[in-house]
């Protein structure tokens, strides 16, 4: 069993001007391929990982190599974030949207709040919003190709949304804004799959 690069439902183009049909082609093919052809590498090389689906791997990544972590965790976020983008508006479900109001005071100071974890994120990684255990909602960060599925994750949880804050997810159309890619996010988030993610 091998992994394998998921299609996206749209044409690069389509997430025009907020992505790029440059930068969607890229991401997609070359980076995230390279995830996946890692991780294979890396899996084929140990006989201990075989069979194991991608999130048995990041439930138990503490004890595996570091290139197990990176590969595995970049295989699962892009997977994550490309059914969070939509060509077409959408909105938060009833149950999310109450969610966020009752947590941030509203849906814009949410937006707010994720803008600020992902512009602090130094370097490369990315900014979520997580479900924990206990049913809340927060916002987190993690540094590379980390999530909050991993057992070594500061804030563990259900991933509701995630956006991708490495440069190659914006630099060729923002250059070193990354503050305006985490503001035209919204115009490409798929909150139906968010909220489907939240489960109501
Ligand atoms: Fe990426």
């Amino acid at each position: 069993m091998s992994f394998t690069l998921p299609a996206i439902p749209f044409a690069p183009a389509a997430l025009e001007p907020h992505i790029d049909a440059k930068t969607m082609e890229i991401h997609h093919g070359k980076h995230h391929q390279a995830y996946i052809t890692n991780l294979n590498n890396a899996v084929a090389a140990t006989p201990a990982l075989q069979g194991q689906s991608l999130e048995d791997l990041l439930a138990t990544i503490s004890q595996h190599a570091p290139v197990v972590r990176n590969n595995a965790g970049g295989h699962w976020n892009h997977s994550f974030f490309w059914n969070l983008l939509s060509p077409t508006p959408t909105t938060p479900s009833a149950a999310l949207s109450d969610a966020i109001a009752s947590t941030f005071g509203s849906l814009e100071a949410f937006k707010k709040a994720f803008e600020k974890e992902g512009l602090a994120r130094f370097g490369s990684g990315w900014v979520w919003l997580v479900k924990t255990p206990e049913g809340k909602l927060v916002i987190t960060s993690t540094p590379n190709q980390d999530n909050p599925l991993m057992d070594s994750a500061p804030v563990k949880g259900t991933p509701i949304l995630g956006n991708d804050v490495w440069e190659h997810a914006y630099y060729l159309h923002y250059q070193n804004r990354r503050a305006d890619y985490l503001k035209a996010f919204w115009n490409v988030l798929n909150w139906h799959q968010a909220s489907a993610h939240f489960g109501a």
